[in-house]
């Protein structure tokens, strides 16, 4: 009898492992996680406006992901929307009810006291930005035409000289700073880099010119995409540079800078 147990124990424990691993091998139903969405959404650039001041922010001349995919949609948004309105709404504040109001920002940093630290962040934050944003276009990139394109090819060689040298200013900015294309009164063109929001329209700040191209090469303009490669990022303005806008800003620059010829 006790062997009649033994025997038919030993079945009924067979027999549950068997269907045990049978249920292992069940195809189950899980229900899948509901997908997460993707898309980012973005804001519009026309709603940024700056506190009430002399300075109003400057329409951005396309939308945040207009400069896609060398420059993306989401730090265009931080960079316009927080940075470059923090800049505006200090620069207002800072010059409210002084003498400052009535001039340009241009004059503003002509005039520029640098101990004025506030003013001299502010006022070249502003500044440098709106070129920043005037020097691409979502149908930028290429090579120049024309006046600047001659004056290029004169003064640095080639553009594919140029180009080197813009990034070799760029990359080598060490910390928070810009690289410049730059002309001086005769329309002679240079490449010169400054530092946090130094510009070369300030004085003895051992850079001069006026400024034609402008490219921020602080964290804040790449990092997101490009992280510590601020040479690939650099590499990829140069597909969205506006060179129309830049040889319309140097031909308006050495014809109101050049002598007028009196017959
Ligand atoms: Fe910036």
């Amino acid at each position: 009898m006790n062997q009649f147990r033994t025997v038919l124990s030993v079945f009924t424990i067979a027999l549950l492992f068997t269907s045990c691993n049978e249920k292992k091998l069940t195809e189950v139903q899980v229900p899948l996680p509901e997908e997460e969405a993707t898309t980012v959404q973005m804001g519009n650039p026309a709603d940024i406006i700056a506190n009430e001041g002399t300075f109003k922010m400057m329409p951005l001349p396309y939308a945040y992901d207009g400069l896609e995919p060398s420059i993306d949609a989401r730090t265009m948004e931080i960079h316009y929307s927080k940075h470059h309105l923090g800049y505006i709404n200090k620069l207002n504040e800072v010059i409210a009810g002084t003498e400052l109001e009535k001039l340009t920002i241009e004059e503003i940093l002509k005039s520029l006291d640098l101990e004025n630290k506030t003013l001299r962040n502010n006022a070249g934050g502003y500044y440098n930005h709106n070129l920043f944003w005037s020097s691409m276009s979502s149908k930028g990139g290429g090579e120049p035409t024309g006046s600047l394109n001659t004056a290029i090819k004169k003064d640095f060689g080639s553009f594919s000289d140029f180009k080197n040298q813009l990034a070799e200013a760029a990359n080598k900015q060490f910390g928070s700073g810009w690289a410049w294309l730059v002309t001086d009164k005769t329309g002679k063109l240079t490449i010169v880099g400054t530092a946090n929001q130094d510009n070369p329209l300030m004085p003895n700040i051992g850079v001069t010119g006026t400024p034609i191209l402008a490219l921020d090469v602080w964290e804040h303009a790449y990092y997101l995409k490009y992280q510590n490669k601020r040479n690939s990022y650099v590499d990829a303005f140069f597909n969205v540079i506006n060179w129309k806008a830049a040889e319309k800003r140097y031909d308006e620059t050495v014809k109101k800078e050049l002598p007028v010829k009196v017959l």
